[in-house]
């Protein structure tokens, strides 16, 4: 028997994370910081916001496990539900004012995305989709670009700071995308760039080693917008705690994409 009704979830769980969401223009709890990493950062606006959906996601279904950034995530069981919850993607841009951070959370089941939620206070868009339902941005219909080659492409490269012992291999692959494409771009929150190619603002985006509460949600936006998601080999990313190297396109130049990666 099914323990949940995804689609009175998915209502519900939109309010919750719009709700959150406001916590992320708070400026004073963006500036208590500390550090769980040289570059890696956490403030009391990440906690409150893990916080605040944690209790209010326990309230509307108490069986369903929780797994969060800001958490010790060792006992979950990505085969049974799972809430996954970036409380902020992109802490560094709330760090320095740059206005780019989101909220991410995404509902899964036996390893697949039942829908994912992607919400930006600071531009004020919301990114939603239902697994088999097509993708939205503030209830609008949206599709990926319509890009045939990596030549008429723009991209986005994440650089990972945490990950600097990869720094050298990324820039690299960051090049010989560059000599490929009209030009490079970096956000520095995984989940907008998602949906940023899920719209067709970006071709493609690609990051190494992310974690699942950087991707869960915006790869289900993107695979509903008519995009294409996998690891650097072409298979499908992992949900469980371990890191998978993204990329992400419309779908018509993937191949192109991971020939150059
Ligand atoms: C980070 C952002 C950033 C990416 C890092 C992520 P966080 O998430 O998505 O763009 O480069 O790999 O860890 O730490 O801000 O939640
Ligand atoms: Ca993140
Ligand atoms: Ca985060």
């Amino acid at each position: 028997m099914d323990i949940f009704d995804s689609d009175i979830l998915f209502e519900k769980a939109v309010c919750i994370v719009k709700n959150a969401g406001c916590i992320l223009l708070e400026q004073t709890l963006a500036s208590r910081i500390s550090q769980k990493g040289k570059t890696d950062f956490v403030t009391a606006v990440d906690v409150k916001v893990q916080d605040e959906i944690k209790k209010e996601l326990y309230k509307l279904n108490s069986q369903i496990q929780f797994m969060g950034e800001e958490q010790d995530n060792t006992d979950i069981d990505t085969k049974r539900p799972v809430w996954i919850l970036d409380p902020v993607d992109g802490t560094t841009n709330l760090i320095h004012g740059f206005c780019n951070s989101a909220v991410s959370l995404a509902l899964a089941d036996d390893n697949r995305v039942i829908f994912g939620i992607v919400y930006n206070p600071f531009s004020n868009e919301i990114f939603t989709a239902k697994s088999g339902e097509g993708a939205l941005c503030n209830d609008r219909s949206i599709h990926v670009s319509y890009a045939e080659s990596l030549s008429e492409s723009l991209c986005s490269v994440g650089s990972n700071p945490s990950k600097r012992q990869c720094a050298d291999e990324a820039f690299e692959r960051m090049r010989r995308l560059y000599d490929r494409c009209h030009d490079i771009r970096r956000i520095g929150a995984a989940s907008i760039e998602l949906c940023y190619v899920a719209c067709g603002r970006l071709d493609a985006y690609l990051e190494h080693e992310l974690k699942p509460w950087d991707f869960a949600a915006g790869k289900l936006i993107v695979e509903e917008a008519g995009g294409i998601v996998t690891d650097f080999n072409g298979n499908d990313p992992l949900l469980n705690e371990n890191s998978s190297d993204i990329a992400a396109s419309s779908g018509l130049i993937h191949s192109e994409l991971l020939s150059v990666i």
